[in-house]
């Protein structure tokens, strides 16, 4: 991509890095819990997509913990409107302006969602049941957990988090014809 940006308003490529594979990962747990899980029920045939979606789920609060603590304690690139006096003079689209409060509220629902998956598999055994292969059967109905009703609630206002995060990124990248994505990939030497 365009390597016309410098280096204080860009991140890193291991931020980058992280960035887009947590992207990826949270796109499969999405897409397993809402095309499989959903519609599975509490058989033996759903112990390899539970064991999937738990592994993405943990491998996503382990890599969102860290890049937030990168962010905060290492590094940051200068804010993109600061950095860039002719966007903080313009109008700015209600979309966003809402992003400076979208940011940590990703990082936020993100690292709970996968807290909520967690305390939904402690008091259902499923460490041992899924990844041990216990012989245990699961639950008859994840629901009598009352944690399971909050993972289900908050994977919506996380989608919408992200529906935002998507479109303010789409809309200055193609729409507007901006480098925005320029901050978020690896700089051409
Ligand atoms: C950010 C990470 C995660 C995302 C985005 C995610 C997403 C989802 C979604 C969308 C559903 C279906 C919800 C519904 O439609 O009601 C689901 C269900 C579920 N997830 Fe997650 N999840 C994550 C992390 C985890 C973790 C870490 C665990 C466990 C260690 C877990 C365990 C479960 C279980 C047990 C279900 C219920 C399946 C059922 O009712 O049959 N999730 N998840």
């Amino acid at each position: 991509m365009q390597g016309n940006m410098s280096a204080k308003k860009r991140y890193r490529p291991l931020w980058v890095i992280l960035h887009w594979l947590m992207a990826l990962l949270i796109f499969a747990a999405f897409g397993i819990g809402l095309l499989s899980l959903v519609n599975t029920s509490n058989t033996g045939q759903k112990l390899v997509p539970l064991a999937v979606h738990m592994t993405l789920g943990l491998a996503i609060l382990l890599i969102v913990t860290l890049r937030f603590l990168m962010r905060m304690l290492i590094y940051k690139p200068v804010r993109r409107t600061a950095s860039t006096p002719a966007i903080s003079a313009k109008k700015n689209l209600f979309l966003d302006q809402l992003t400076p409060y979208v940011h940590p509220l990703l990082y936020f629902f993100t690292a709970l969602m996968a807290l909520l998956g967690v305390a939904i598999a402690l008091p259902a055994n499923l460490f041992p049941i899924v990844f041990g292969r216990s012989g245990a059967s699961l639950p008859a109905n994840f629901y009598v957990f009352p944690t399971r009703t909050w993972h289900g609630t908050i994977s919506l206002v996380l989608m919408l988090l992200i529906v935002q995060h998507v479109l303010v990124a789409i809309f200055h990248q193609f729409l507007k014809g901006e480098n925005f994505l320029g901050r978020m990939w690896f700089t051409k030497k």
